[in-house]
């Protein structure tokens, strides 16, 4: 797939993956809808694609109103005519033991963002995504492959979004549409300053020895791009990550010790 003169929507396009990944499609000419909370952020991540030679339109969008992500496919459409591609990447995290949790409530918030977001949005896509014969993306985690201890609710809502995507690629068989989902490991962003704790509210975690070694936002959205333009059905990262769907059937025991360990050397991850 060429994404010149394409129409990508972004979700979660203000910070992190979304925001380079706008930014290296826009260097392929692609047309850019930009959607996130944060209206100046997404309207800098806007003059930096256009700067870079694409065209770009700020949707502020909050993903967890169904309303809105209807809105934001209809401004889409407004814009540019048709859509080609759709990534769902926005997202929170949360780090916090299930049994010290005080806020219930972050159960919800989680699945909100990362999974019900990136059902409205498909919804509202999916017909003009029919017309176009275009890509429909889902930015999940290897967290979304296996339970990761502090994790719980972003482990479920990533689960949640594997087993959607997966269900509507058997679905869209014959339709022309292609459903990409992708599991990075760790990405260096800054989601790490807006995960969710006990009480719900953001921890303001910082990267700890460990998480100096996770992966550069723009290696990642290399290997998303790749990945996109070649319409894989999946993109697993890392050699732990793609080694670990293996000894997960083989030896689930050790898996779980893997992540336990990971988790346990650093405080704060997504
Ligand atoms: N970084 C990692 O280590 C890592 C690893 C595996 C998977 N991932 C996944 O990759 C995706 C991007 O993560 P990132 O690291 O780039 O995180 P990030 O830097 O925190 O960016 C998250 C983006 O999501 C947006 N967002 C959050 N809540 C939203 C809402 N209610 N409505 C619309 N947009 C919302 C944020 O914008 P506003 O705040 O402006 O709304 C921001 O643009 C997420 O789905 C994450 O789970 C990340």
């Amino acid at each position: 797939m060429n994404f010149t003169n394409k129409t990508v929507i972004i979700t979660g396009a203000s910070a992190g993956i979304g925001k380079v990944l706008a930014i290296k499609l826009a260097q392929q000419g692609a047309n850019l809808v930009l959607a996130a909370r944060n209206k100046t952020s997404l309207e800098t991540t806007a003059r930096e694609c256009i700067q870079k030679g694409g065209q770009a339109i700020a949707v502020p969008t909050d993903v967890t109103n169904s309303e809105a992500c209807q809105k934001l496919i209809e401004a889409s459409l407004a814009a540019f005519g048709a859509i080609d591609c759709l990534v769902n990447n926005a997202g929170i995290g949360m780090s916090v033991r299930f049994d010290e949790i005080k806020d219930l409530s972050i159960f919800e918030k989680i699945m909100k963002v990362n999974y019900l977001g990136s059902v409205y949005c498909t919804y509202y896509a999916l017909p003009h995504l029919k017309n176009s014969r275009g890509l429909l993306v889902a930015i999940s985690s290897l967290t979304g492959k296996t339970g990761v201890p502090t994790r719980s609710g972003y482990a479920a809502s990533k689960h949640a979004l594997q087993g959607f995507f997966d269900s509507l690629r058997v679905e869209l068989r014959g339709t022309g549409v292609d459903v990409l989902v992708v599991s990075p490991g760790f990405v260096a962003t800054d989601i790490r300053q807006r995960i969710l704790g006990a009480d719900g509210t953001p921890v303001k975690a910082t990267l700890d020895n460990e998480e100096q070694k996770a992966m550069s936002a723009e290696v990642c959205v290399d290997l998303i791009l790749k990945a996109m333009s070649d319409r894989k059905r999946e993109l697993v990262m890392t050699l732990k990550g793609k080694l670990g769907l293996w000894l997960k059937l083989l030896a689930p025991n050790l898996i779980d010790s893997i992540a336990a360990n990971a988790v346990s050397s650093q405080n704060a991850k997504s």
